[in-house]
């Protein structure tokens, strides 16, 4: 794996770019005021609520929340993760990303070696498809794509190839020295015995590239073109691939639709061609696993709405409910995740071919709710009329619905579990005490309901400059008050250095607030422009009155024989003080 990414690096790259810039490289702008105003790309919708403050460097929609600097722009639009939206933005200014190593770890592989590695994977690629036209095996090759129902474009949109029989031709064919067969180890595109003998790994088979978010090879996959063991050969996790993360299909999706109104999870390559051949071509495969929480999170950046769909086999069942676990933490409002089980003995490849493009999408359009789903799996082997089976359900529906993190969708399963045991809402929640402390709660903070605290630090977010305005009060350091230390860290760094909105949230980035910091840093705190200032100082000035009184407190708590000459004359400075304020 490439090394870290130095801090100092992105909070530069941060300061450096423009975000009108950026979010103007994928989305039209019109300016509007001192803002420019779109219509939002990650939500549908008629008139534009997605703004873009050139002052802040910051994007932010009225109307689905979607927030954030140039970094988060580009991991949403692309659908990156943040190391590559760091690569992105990087090319997009025209730098080199540099990479630190950890001390103890192995050192970084520079750019030009990780650059050659998806040089070599795409070389392979293109040799696997050249052999469709080349190889003596062609024919056979093609009929048993053309009785697949394949077409050439087909194949040529996936580039699918074909590996040849003999055991050294990727070998040969790019493994000249001795230092290109070890990188071909290395990405396991050939193999080497107990006795050390090499060769290639993918033999006579039919070959799926696997592309990364950015469309470079990855990693492959292998059919078998006659019954035999294993039908599909996978390549194994190598430093450029890793199959949590991937999806086979993504990219080429991306390429044929900018918004996506659905996106649908199937379980096989076949399935994915199959679907697009018919003109589905919003499939995407999770490789051979359930879909991870990655996996999810990622389609959730371009879409509403995922169906997962499953073969209507015993393992379908068992990776549909795992993709539902996986998928609690992400569940918010505006998310609509479905399930879509197929008829035993069938798949999206089968149902396609027999039902076209139409077929298949009314089975999508009918698929299970989330909710429905997790009712129907957690009951199916509960006796609901029996007490023990009701509190069988509430235990077992207790610790899922606790890790669910948005609030409205916690609601609707307290609900629809509240109907299931013909009970209200409130009984329920008095028999599961601990649900509503559920870690996330996305709660968009509200004026009136913010702590002096957090008000002072949403409005250091949203307004930096406030920072260099009044000095650091050090003694602050010592008020007991939830989210001083933040304050007091956030108020050092906008005194001393001169930071955007973008910049600061940026240095939190990762960090167990990130997520609370970015709900203020888009609260909307209705304070006048030309009011700003003494809104920040009478918090300040509130601040310090807790912080005297506390201090009063303590030392008039002191025992006779603790109360030195210096600490009297304190107490009596105290005293004047809080007369003043
Ligand atoms: P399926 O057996 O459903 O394959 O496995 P499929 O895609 O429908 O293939 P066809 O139609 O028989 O050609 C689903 C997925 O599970 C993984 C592959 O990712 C496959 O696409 N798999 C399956 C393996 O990795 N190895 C195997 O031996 C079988
Ligand atoms: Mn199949």
């Amino acid at each position: 794996m490439a090394g870290l990414i130095p801090k100092d690096f992105i909070q530069d790259l941060v300061a450096r770019a423009d975000i009108v810039g950026v979010v103007e490289s994928r989305v039209r702008l019109k300016k509007a005021g001192r803002n420019y105003q779109a219509c939002c790309p990650f939500h549908n919708e008629k008139s534009p609520s997605f703004s873009v403050a050139p002052d802040k460097q910051f994007y932010h929609c009225f109307g689905c929340g979607a927030h954030g600097n140039a970094l988060d722009f580009i991991m949403e639009y692309d659908g990156l993760e943040f190391p590559d939206a760091v690569e992105e933005l990087a090319a997009m200014l025209g730098l080199e990303v540099p990479r630190e190593t950890r001390p103890g770890s192995k050192p970084a592989r520079d750019k030009a070696e990780v650059e050659d590695d998806f040089a070599v994977m795409e070389a392979c690629a293109q040799f696997f498809a050249r052999q469709l036209k080349e190889n003596p095996e062609k024919e056979r090759v093609i009929s048993y794509l053309k009785g697949r129902g394949l077409s050439g474009e087909v194949v040529r949109d996936f580039c699918i190839g074909y590996a040849p029989k003999e055991w050294d031709s990727v070998l040969r064919k790019f493994g000249g020295s001795r230092k290109q067969q070890d990188q071909l180890l290395a990405l396991k595109m050939i193999t080497e015995n107990d006795r050390g003998k090499r060769f290639d790994f993918f033999r006579d088979r039919i070959m799926f590239p696997i592309r990364d978010r950015r469309g470079r090879v990855v990693g492959f996959g292998g059919r078998v073109l006659e019954k035999s063991e294993p039908k599909y050969l996978n390549s194994p996790e190598t430093r450029l691939f890793h199959k949590g993360r991937e999806l086979y299909g993504f990219y080429e999706m991306r390429q044929q639709h900018k918004d996506l109104e659905r996106v649908i999870i199937v379980e096989g390559y076949m399935d994915v061609v199959a679907l697009a051949q018919h003109g589905v071509t919003n499939a995407v495969a999770a490789l051979g696993t359930a879909a991870t929480t990655d996996h999810l999170q990622l389609l959730f950046r371009q879409t509403k709405q995922v169906i997962c769909c499953f073969d209507g086999d015993r393992a379908g069942r068992d990776a549909a409910w795992r993709a539902l676990e996986n998928s609690l933490a992400l569940l918010r409002d505006g998310i609509d995740l479905r399930f879509l089980f197929l008829p035993d003995g069938e798949d999206p490849d089968t149902i396609v071919r027999a039902e076209g493009a139409e077929g298949f999408n009314k089975r999508a359009n009918e698929a299970m709710s989330f909710r429905d789903y997790f009712f129907e799996h957690l009951t199916a082997k509960i006796d609901l009329r029996s007490d023990a089976g009701k509190s069988e359900l509430i235990a077992q529906a207790k610790e899922l619905i606790g890790k669910v993190a948005s609030d409205f969708y916690r609601q609707t399963l307290m609900e629809a579990l509240a109907n299931k045991l013909s009970r209200t809402v409130q009984e329920l929640e008095k028999l599961l005490p601990n649900l509503n402390q559920g870690k996330q709660r996305a709660e968009k903070p509200k004026g009136q309901q913010l702590t002096p605290v957090a008000r002072a630090i949403g409005l250091l977010l949203q307004h930096p400059e406030l920072g260099r305005l009044i000095p650091v009060h050090n003694e602050l350091d010592h008020l007991d008050m939830q989210g001083v230390k933040v304050f007091m860290a956030i108020h050092r760094q906008t005194h001393e250095q001169q930071l955007s909105s973008a910049q600061l949230l940026e240095s939190w980035r990762g960090s167990r607030l990130e997520e609370r910091l970015r709900q203020l840093a888009s609260w909307d705190h209705q304070v006048l422009e030309d009011n700003l200032e003494q809104e920040f100082s009478e918090t300040y000035v509130f601040l310090i009155d807790r912080y005297l009184e506390q201090r009063y407190e303590t030392l008039k708590a002191l025992p006779a024989k603790d109360m030195t000459r210096e600490r009297l004359q304190e107490l009596n400075e105290l005293v004047r003080m809080m007369k003043r304020s």
